[in-house]
């Protein structure tokens, strides 16, 4: 016997209904995409689709080269004509590439994306977290203002309602600017070096190459020391803490509740001034709590050769939105309207014409393609959970006349064969 190929460890199959193992099904994640691009665009944000591969260099400049993601996570290969690729760990820097290479400044004075697509990152795997994951992210790029940091964030907001996502709750902090991170840098550098050996091995090591990230580390000891570390938040340059006060303002007269939290660092180097989480406490999720992150970047399209402009977005995880809503117990598959069964060998064609012409009428129906006994047809229908279940056999055909069993009661419906979609649409409950 041949030996069986497997998936790849960390990239998983979405499959509908309940065939799919640990992920949601995939009735579950067309939902999310749904609810996304109708409430995406009544805030007027485009959809954008970048390719998977982009030249490695792009997120070494935009992600950093001493972040987890470039220096540990990434797909990178050489393609035959000797060129860096790597498949895309996050979705901020191909916008920011497409935005540039189309010159899209010169053309509009603000633009606001979206997207919806697979991000790869070599992590180490668990629920929620694996290495060909899903984001749905959106930025705009073009205005330097608070309203636009707090437009995005009141979108992540309503999207999470109209999903009837609860206990998720809004982090929110900001990293300052060239004006006076250093200044805090320097200060937490000054305290983290005299507690070193109290951190992990990982954090001895950032301390060295990106401290900030001491402040976001798991590890309990780390925690504690992080404890009375200084706050980011009392060392803002006065613009700054005007633009994070505004932010604030904004967003309590929107009434959208969050919290302050100072630790809030995020794991890419391209964020200036606000940033924020959306961590939600679920068991389903385990540690993997934080669904989403985003942040201003105010300095990242110059640093790509683009123009000098402003920008801000995020990143949902849409593995960890579907696992959130998929124990939620709601459900989003809908059963076949009617099962078309096969009386007599005579009416096969007959039955499978009538389910042809009913589903370009519009109803979902279901046909057991590989006939069988009218027994195993109408288990069949059971398993199908239709809703209604036509027989076709040669009384039928000669009366053009049938009979809709409703599935839930065993209750019957005379129908004739021309007024099927009618009857099924009007037809009570059970
Ligand atoms: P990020 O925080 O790296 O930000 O990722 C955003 C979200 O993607 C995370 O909050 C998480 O829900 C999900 N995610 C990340 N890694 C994994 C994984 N291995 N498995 C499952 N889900 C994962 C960004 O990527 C930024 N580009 C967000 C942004 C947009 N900032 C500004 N604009």
């Amino acid at each position: 016997m041949s030996q069986k190929i497997n998936g790849v460890k960390g990239m998983n199959d979405l499959l509908p209904g309940e065939l799919g193992g640990d992920m949601a099904p995939v009735e579950v994640w067309q939902h999310v995409e749904r609810t996304t691009r109708e409430l995406f665009a009544r805030f007027g944000y485009g959809e954008i689709r970048t390719p998977m591969v982009e030249d490695t260099a792009l997120f070494v400049r935009s992600v950093g080269e001493e972040t987890d993601i470039v220096g540990k996570e990434m797909y990178t290969f050489e393609d035959k004509g000797g060129r860096s690729l790597s498949l895309r760990p996050e979705g901020t820097a191909p916008a920011v590439r497409a935005f540039i290479e189309h010159s899209v400044a010169n053309q509009e004075p603000l633009t606001r994306w979206y997207y919806i697509g697979p991000m790869f990152r070599y992590e180490r795997m668990k629920t929620g977290r694996y290495r060909q994951f899903f984001q749905i992210g959106a930025e705009a790029i073009g205005s330097r203002e608070a309203a636009q940091d707090v437009e995005l964030m009141d979108m992540v907001v309503q999207l999470l309602e109209a999903l009837g996502l609860k206990e998720v709750s809004l982090n929110l902090n900001s990293l300052g600017d060239d004006a006076c991170r250093p200044a805090y840098h320097q200060k937490l550098v000054e305290y983290l070096t005299a507690h070193r050996e109290e951190l992990c091995g990982d954090c001895q090591r950032r301390l060295e190459t990106n401290p900030m990230r001491v402040l976001d580390c798991k590890n309990e000891k780390c925690q504690a020391v992080v404890q009375a570390a200084p706050n980011i938040l009392q060392f803002l340059c006065e613009p700054c803490k005007a633009h994070f006060d505004e932010v604030k303002r904004k967003l309590d007269a929107l009434g959208v509740k969050y919290v302050v939290n100072p630790k809030i660092v995020r794991g890419l180097d391209y964020y200036t001034r606000t940033t924020f989480e959306f961590i939600a406490a679920h068991p389903a999720l385990g540690t993997a709590s934080t669904v989403g992150g985003g942040g201003r970047y105010d300095k990242l399209l110059k640093g790509l050769g683009g123009p000098d402009l402003p920008a801000v977005g995020f990143g949902l995880g849409l593995d960890r939105l579907t696992l959130l809503l998929k124990e939620s117990g709601q459900k989003f598959s809908t059963p076949p309207d009617v099962f078309i069964a096969v009386a007599d060998e005579g009416s096969g064609d007959a039955a499978f014409a009538l389910a042809s012409k009913l589903r370009r009428e519009g109803l979902k129906v279901e046909f057991d393609t590989r006939g069988g006994s009218l027994k195993s047809q109408m288990k069949r229908a059971d398993k199908t959970k239709a809703r209604y279940t036509l027989v076709l056999g040669q009384a039928e055909r000669e009366s053009g006349k049938g009979q809709l069993k409703r599935m839930a009661d065993g209750q019957q419906f005379p129908v004739a064969l021309s007024e099927i979609v009618q009857t099924v649409r009007s037809a009570p409950p059970a």
